[in-house]
């Protein structure tokens, strides 16, 4: 599809057509939490279970070579919209946050080593601290961080002064999922790389708001979720460089990850499934992979244009209100409008809007260091997809006007 039509778009999302409460039609802000699912995927995830309900892998009947075949395509399918080089390259995963644990807990339990440093930035999702704080309290390793700047940026230069020969591993958003800003993951790669580190790349956000080319970029590790690129829960991606997860140990024993098992010793199977344990989330794979064809068939330039102008008339729109201040004003950004309203709990205000119809988040989106940058225990959030409208953000105005009439 060439340009890009909203409300041809807005038609494949079963969910936009309903009333969030009688009277109130569902204006949904809260992608960057999980975003809707257009009927493909529904589809998709429908026929696995009406007509290729099999297990994978394991059985030579016509369900399950069915079934891998549709599983091993997603795979396909996830490695073009990553640009990555090889299928081995791409491991299923539950989500965002086992791909990151996968990798602390098998490359940085086999690589780090005390007084080592693990850079990651002040804006990360809990995600992207936690797995490295228990990797380091396993190995003695410990973890850095680069400040962000009251703007909500990470500058080059923050970044770059933490990074020394000690840094083994720098981790960090492609696009913040609470600030919005997007980082400069190519140059930071390379600053790490500059120092000897592998570098990985929270993508969980930037893989749907920007376009990524893991082997452009460079990074050693790439991890996104499904349903955040209009997929199923239940799914994620690790991405890692060939040579770096041949040589990372398994993470995860059982079914699938092994070549040969005795009671003396077990050997592992070839990538990608030496990191595949158990039977896999056979359904949400195959939705993932239904979620990248369908977005592959829209002009993905017009997709962003359209997020960006969103965005930017949503900002003017917000910042136009007395006694809203926006958090996260970085000069680089996307789909996220973070804000506080003077007076009045971020809590009060999602929950009156969600009584106009107006679907925000609300709280420490995950950041709790980002709060504490800023002083809050959480803020109001509303977060962009490409069925969004300008029609939307209009609402969210009117419902904030509603918000601050009622406190008077
Ligand atoms: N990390 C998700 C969010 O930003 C859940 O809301």
């Amino acid at each position: 599809m060439s340009g890009f039509d909203v409300e041809a778009v807005r038609a494949q999302f079963p969910a936009l057509a309903q009333e969030a409460h009688p009277g109130k039609p569902l204006v949904y802000l809260d992608s960057a939490a999980t975003a809707l699912k257009p009927r493909a995927v529904i589809d998709a995830v429908t026929s696995v279970y009406a007509q290729d309900c099999a297990n994978v892998h394991r059985a030579v009947h016509v369900l399950s070579q069915r079934a891998t075949a549709r599983f091993e395509g997603a795979r396909d399918r996830v490695m073009r919209w990553l640009g990555a080089a090889e299928r081995e390259e791409i491991v299923f995963t539950r989500g965002a946050t086992e791909a990151i644990n996968l990798v602390a807990a098998s490359w940085g339990g086999a690589n780090l080593q005390p007084g080592d440093e693990i850079l990651i930035t002040e804006l990360e999702h809990h995600s992207n601290i936690v797995p490295w704080q228990l990797v380091a309290a396993r190995t003695g390793a410990k973890v850095v961080v680069a400040p962000i700047t009251d703007e909500g940026e990470v500058t080059l230069e923050a970044f770059t002064a933490r990074l020394s020969e000690r840094t083994k591993l720098v981790a960090f958003a492609h696009v913040s999922n609470s600030l919005g800003t997007v980082l400069p993951v190519a140059t930071m790669i390379r600053r790490a790389h500059e120092v000897g580190a592998v570098a990985l790349v929270d993508g969980a956000q930037g893989v749907v708001h920007a376009r990524v080319d893991v082997r452009a970029l460079d990074a050693d590790f790439y991890v996104f979720s499904g349903h955040k690129l209009y997929g199923p829960s239940g799914i994620g991606v690790l991405y890692g460089k060939r040579a770096l997860l041949e040589a990372m140990p398994p993470w995860q024993g059982g079914g699938d990850m092994i070549d040969r098992v005795t009671f003396e010793g077990s050997t592992w199977n070839d990538l990608p499934y030496k990191f595949e344990a158990g039977t896999p989330a056979i359904a949400q794979a195959i939705g993932l992979g239904a979620a990248i064809e369908w977005l592959e068939g829209l002009d993905l330039d017009a997709v962003l244009a359209h997020e960006a102008e969103l965005l930017a008339y949503g900002t003017e729109r917000l910042s136009a209100l007395p006694g809203l201040t926006l958090v996260g004003r970085a000069r680089k950004k996307s789909s996220v409008l973070a804000f506080l309203l003077e007076g009045i709990h971020p809590t009060d205000a999602g929950t009156i809007l969600d009584a106009e119809g107006v679907a925000i988040r609300t709280g420490h989106h995950c950041t709790q260091p980002v709060m504490d940058h800023f002083g809050v225990t959480g803020t109001a959030r509303a977060s962009l997809a490409l069925y969004n409208t300008k029609a939307d953000l209009d609402a969210l105005v009117r419902g904030l006007e509603k918000v601050r009439s009622f406190f008077g």
